[in-house]
């Protein structure tokens, strides 16, 4: 039976109208530490919102007259197909958000659907995820600055069966995450199961280091880290390497030259810098220097169908969403990501026909016009 929703916020997945209506219910759902540790960007979150307010700078050109009863969403990825562009980009720590954690949202991210991205810092093994999924999925990798902890992620991910592992390149100077720090503030509870990062805490637990010697560990985002790094991964990654967070033609040049096998144009959703240059504003730069070289993937910001169109459109492989799945996380645990999932699936198809693509090769540059 459906519940009613109360005071406005939903109470159950089947109530949302709309990817956004998940917020609130994550919010309530949530210690104040955790919720903030989700909603921050650094310093004052312009970052963050511009992201996604960049899209309305991008208008839709639509087409009539064209049979679109049946389209195909698939996107071929490293000779994988999956059934949709719409992917799951690495969070950290999704113990803080539901107690089945990273295997909920692995449940709810059906292997040839949506394509999951686990993170080093995530509160669940790759081993388990891949259990849960019942299929594999790509290992996102902070560096370490201790090189054999650094391998022996690496090593493990792919004895798993990682196809890719995705090297997050813009954590390398700290960061004001100042939202986060009000949430904490006024959390009054006693804070041993709230978010405060580091190894010790239950939430903060990271089965991906048990086992290995982490005291030679000072570092884990790769403060110091140069392309020097990049070309020493690659000697040891057996399968596709990525880099997360490029947002520069120069970085993706490059990036090329290094023999990266994709990008993904990412400021980590607001959270890496303050540089108010939203990633969908990058991406032009990036998909014009890669050259169909390489796949260029991008997340931050993602909300709508239609934002998953404009994306594609201006040239992405498929695009990843952070925030929204761990709303429905929080909020609803596996249903509520499935949820998440199912919304924007069901916008992308509907703003895909309104184009005239019946395939996702056919959405292309002249489906958006870029306002001034
Ligand atoms: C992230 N992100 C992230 N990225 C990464 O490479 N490794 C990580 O461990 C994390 N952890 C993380 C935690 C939380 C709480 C958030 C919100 C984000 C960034 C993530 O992969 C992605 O780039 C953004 O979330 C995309 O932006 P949206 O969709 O959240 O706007």
């Amino acid at each position: 039976p459906q519940q009613k929703a109360v005071d406005g916020v939903i109470t159950a997945p089947e109530q949302a109208l709309n990817v956004f209506d998940f917020e609130p219910a994550a919010k309530k759902a949530l210690p104040p530490a955790h919720y903030g540790y989700l909603a921050s960007g650094v310093d004052g979150d312009e970052t963050l919102r511009l992201n996604h307010e960049a899209y309305d700078d991008i208008a839709i050109r639509v087409r009539r007259l064209i049979d679109v009863r049946k389209i195909d969403t698939s996107v071929t990825l490293f000779g994988e197909t999956f059934s949709t562009p719409i992917m799951l980009a690495p969070v950290s720590s999704q113990g803080a958000f539901h107690a089945e954690a990273e295997a909920a949202v692995a449940r709810a991210a059906k292997v040839k659907g949506n394509n999951f991205i686990l993170s080093t810092v995530g509160s669940t093994s790759i081993e388990d995820v891949i259990a849960e999924r019942g299929g594999p999925c790509w290992y996102m990798l902070y560096p370490t600055d201790d090189w054999s902890v650094t391998e022996a992620l690496v090593k493990r991910a792919e004895a798993a069966g990682a196809p890719a592992i995705v090297l997050t390149v813009d954590r390398q100077g700290g960061r004001n995450t100042e939202t986060l720090f009000r949430f904490r503030r006024d959390d009054t509870r006693d804070c041993k199961g709230c978010h405060a990062g580091g190894f010790a805490n239950e939430v903060s637990r990271k089965p991906m280091f048990d086992d290995l010697d982490v005291s030679k560990v000072t570092n884990l985002y790769g403060t110091g880290m140069t392309w020097e790094f990049v070309d020493r991964l690659r000697k040891i990654v057996k399968g596709k390497l990525v880099l997360k967070g490029i947002v520069t033609r120069e970085d993706a040049e490059i990036a090329l030259k290094h023999g990266v096998d994709a990008i993904i144009v990412s400021n980590h959703g607001g959270r890496a810098e303050e540089s108010l240059e939203p990633t969908i504003r990058a991406l032009p730069e990036v998909v014009a220097a890669v050259d169909g070289k390489i796949p260029v993937l991008i997340d931050g910001g993602i909300r709508r169908g239609t934002d998953v169109l404009k994306a594609l459109a201006l040239g992405a492989t498929a695009i990843c969403i952070g925030r929204p799945y761990c709303w429905g996380l929080a909020a609803f645990g596996e249903p509520g990501v499935a949820a998440v999932l199912a919304i924007l699936q069901r916008e992308f198809e509907t703003i895909m026909k309104q184009v005239g693509a019946t395939r996702i090769a056919e959405i292309t540059k002249d489906s958006v016009m870029v306002r001034a």
